[in-house]
């Protein structure tokens, strides 16, 4: 298939490259000029594992090209599929400009049939109102069908996910496009689920909503069992056995960021109210996530009660590890809280260097604890679980470890005279 891709930012380039690779002509359009130079390069905007060797191989078969001139390309190619960002508004809601300016140019270069398939998130009701917005532009229903086909891969593992899908979810309003759709990925053993194109948006929603569930479902269970004095792993473990259960999304820690969990959860109880839903239990699940920084940071206020000056060590940045992805970072918050009482934040990630004023960023782990009285761990890199502990044990002043991921072995780290604290 020809398809061409509106949106080279971490979905709509992923989505390219594996599309491309699994034998289609790919184009992927962005208005950003330099992007696409930059990808024309060589040049990959994003650390994602694999993508850059994908890109390459495939721009070098002539199956994925780029180019910045959105219309002519629209124009062109059969199969549109928008990738384009949908950033929350003040209001929580989805800010669905970029989805719109696709949808107008759509409307002004269509005279053959041409499938139209919506991958960015969007609220319940939007592909309806795609398609309505097309015939009421004059097109004419035989020249296209609506898709609503939402992604469902995980930063870091984008790859693996989009090969070995545990679904592939269309929402169509008939089923004249099944035919070519059945084409665009490898299943594997996936399973097709259709359904409406509002089904298939409330699908993405409430796949996001449960998983935000169980993270906050996990740190509301940590805390219980901080006040009891049990281990939070046990509990994970003992409970995770359970099929209908499951270990996944049971991670105690500062609690969920990135670009996705906490933008769907708003707009989708934005959706949900403009109907006259109530929310609670979405909002018991923000609330929880809302108070896990303050949460660890009472924590370590125990052990250090004024932080004011204080000379305190931050690895990892990111939201979670195997991404550069700063977004909505609990990390990059529980900095700023840090600043704000006047302590000295001293940073280090393996991918990124974090630029913020005040901050100090190093290159290396064990330089940034330099003189420190304490060591979050804010993101749970494998290389931190790896941790020389002598050594950082002859660098630091403080001997505070707060392990703000529940990620380490609290015993190994206190054999090495380290005062470790953690929630759960
Ligand atoms: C999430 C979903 O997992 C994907 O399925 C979805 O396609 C994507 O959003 C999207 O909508 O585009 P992602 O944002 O890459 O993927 O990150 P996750 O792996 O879901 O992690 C989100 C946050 O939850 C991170 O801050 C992570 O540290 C936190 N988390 C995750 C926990 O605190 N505990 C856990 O057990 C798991």
């Amino acid at each position: 298939m020809r398809i061409c891709i509106v949106g080279a930012g971490y979905v709509g380039l992923t989505t390219a490259a594996a599309l491309a690779d699994f034998g289609h002509e790919v184009l992927c359009v962005d208005m950003e000029e330099s992007k696409i130079n930059c990808l024309r390069q060589g040049k990959v905007p994003i650390y994602e594992p694999g993508l850059d060797e994908l890109i390459t191989k495939n721009v070098k078969n002539n199956k994925l090209f780029f180019s910045s001139l959105v219309e002519e390309s629209i124009k062109e190619y059969p199969v549109i599929l928008i990738a384009v960002g949908t950033p929350s508004k003040d209001d929580g809601s989805s800010n669905l400009m970029f989805v719109h300016r696709v949808i107008d140019v759509i409307a002004s270069t269509t005279n053959v049939y041409k499938i139209i398939i919506t991958k960015s998130t969007v609220p319940p009701g939007t592909n309806e109102w795609i398609h309505k917005r097309l015939i009421e532009k004059g097109i004419d229903e035989d020249l296209f069908d609506v898709v609503s086909n939402p992604e469902f891969l995980r930063e870091g593992f984008a790859l693996r996910d989009l090969y070995h899908p545990n679904k592939i979810v269309f929402g169509t309003k008939t089923s004249r496009p099944i035919k070519n759709l059945k084409k665009l990925y490898y299943r594997g053993k996936a399973p097709y689920i259709f359904t409406s194109l509002t089904g298939a948006e409330l699908i993405k929603y409430a796949s996001n909503a449960f998983l935000a569930t169980k993270i906050s479902f996990a740190n509301e269970m940590a805390r219980i069992c901080d006040a009891y004095e049990v281990d939070y792993d046990d509990i994970a473990k003992g409970i995770g056995t359970d099929p209908r259960i499951g270990r996944y999304f049971l991670n105690s820690g500062l609690g969920f960021g990135g670009s996705c969990l906490p933008k769907d959860l708003s707009s989708l109880k934005h959706s949900a109210v403009k109907k006259n839903v109530e929310t609670k239990l979405l909002d018991a699940v923000r609330e929880v996530n809302d108070t896990q920084i303050d949460l660890y940071l009472n924590k370590l206020t125990t052990e250090l009660p004024d932080l004011t000056g204080k000379r305190i060590t931050i690895w990892g940045v990111t939201f979670k590890p195997d991404t550069d992805d700063l977004r909505s970072s609990p990390a990059v918050m529980m900095i700023k809280k840090l600043l704000e009482k006047g302590c000295q934040v001293h940073a280090y990630d393996p991918m990124v260097q974090l630029e913020l004023s005040g901050v100090y960023s190093h290159t290396n782990q064990y330089e940034s604890v330099k003189n420190s009285d304490a060591l979050i761990i804010s993101t749970e890199w494998q290389q931190f679980l790896e941790t020389d502990w002598a050594e950082v044990k002859s660098r630091m002043k403080g001997t505070i470890v707060l392990d703000a991921r529940n990620c380490l072995d609290g015993k190994l780290v206190r054999k090495f005279g380290f005062l470790y604290l953690r929630i759960g």
